[in-house]
């Protein structure tokens, strides 16, 4: 089970370099940590560019209301995400946090090292980065953990948080997913957590989507505890983070897009298969909660 829980992290990152051969945005480092090109249907490519840019939008708020001090990022199941080499060094006072299963880490960690140390400058000489394993600078930590045993005692409490969550508690066992949320809720006095997850499994589509998740061997138990957009944002306000920013099912958020964005988005590849692309967007959504 938790083989094909790292494997969808290959799913995200080739979707997502899709997306960005086609032309939906940009990102020069994806290729790195997927050297295969392979392409998506356009569907797959605007729903990939949405949940990119929801959780970029929220970043960007979180960053622009916290502008005085420190302020840190904890990416929950991470990935192959890129987005710590493209915010550092525009944020000199953002320290980013990434965590996966060490497998993970371990892939990612060496191709930061052999690439990413010097362009982002992800070192410095008080803390020069180790041979093999995580990677812990002053403003970088990647760590190998399992997030049901998460243990972060270099933590700083004190600082503006955001936890984000793009596709990965979905995997975790409610209960599970519940305790890593409450680490951070219980420890941070000033978090925000955005979460971009499934919903909708009580349809004909939602159901075929679990189908298809299962013959991967992979099974969403929190997407069956969570599978409304509300109950998305009552957990987080059950923990404390009351403020909800924004909850949209992916087809209000594209919905809801400036005008100039979609038509921009429509010019880049023929879409045959609108009403399609409208029930896969309505299976997903982003929840944007602060306390
Ligand atoms: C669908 S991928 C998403 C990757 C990245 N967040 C993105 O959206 O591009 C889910 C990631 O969550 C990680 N993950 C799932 N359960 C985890 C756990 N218990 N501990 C650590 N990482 C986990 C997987 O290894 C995988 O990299």
């Amino acid at each position: 089970m938790d083989r094909a829980v790292q494997r969808t992290d290959h799913d995200a990152i080739a979707s997502k370099l899709s997306a960005v051969k086609r032309g939906y945005y940009e990102d020069e480092y994806l290729e790195l940590f997927c050297p295969r090109f392979e392409p998506r249907l356009p569907l797959i490519n605007i729903g990939t560019w949405c949940r990119v840019r929801a959780i970029d939008q929220a970043i960007t708020e979180f960053l622009e209301k916290n502008t005085e001090g420190k302020t840190q990022v904890i990416s929950l199941g991470a990935g192959s995400d890129t987005r710590p080499f493209h915010l550092l060094p525009k944020h000199p006072n953002l320290v980013y946090y990434e965590i996966d299963f060490p497998t993970q880490v371990r892939k990612k960690a060496a191709i930061v090292r052999r690439h990413l140390s010097q362009k982002v400058e992800l070192c410095d000489s008080a803390t020069p980065v180790t041979l093999e394993g995580d990677i812990n600078t002053s403003r970088y930590h990647l760590l190998g953990q399992d997030l049901r045993q998460l243990s972060l005692p270099d933590l700083d409490e004190s600082v503006p948080t955001l936890i984000i969550s793009e596709c990965c508690l979905c995997y975790l066992a409610p209960e599970s997913s519940h305790l890593v949320l409450e680490y951070f809720a219980s420890r941070v006095a000033h978090l925000s957590i955005v979460l971009y997850e499934p919903i909708g499994l009580d349809d004909e589509f939602g159901r075929v989507m679990a189908e298809n998740l299962m013959m991967r061997g992979l099974c969403l138990p929190t997407f069956q505890k969570f599978s409304t957009l509300d109950s998305q944002t009552s957990r987080l306000r059950e923990l404390g983070l009351t403020h909800t920013i924004s909850a949209k099912d992916m087809e209000q958020y594209y919905n809801d897009l400036p005008s100039a964005e979609q038509k921009r988005i429509h010019r880049l590849e023929f879409l045959d298969e609108v009403e399609e692309m409208n029930l896969l967007l309505r299976h997903y959504c982003v929840v944007f909660a602060g306390k």
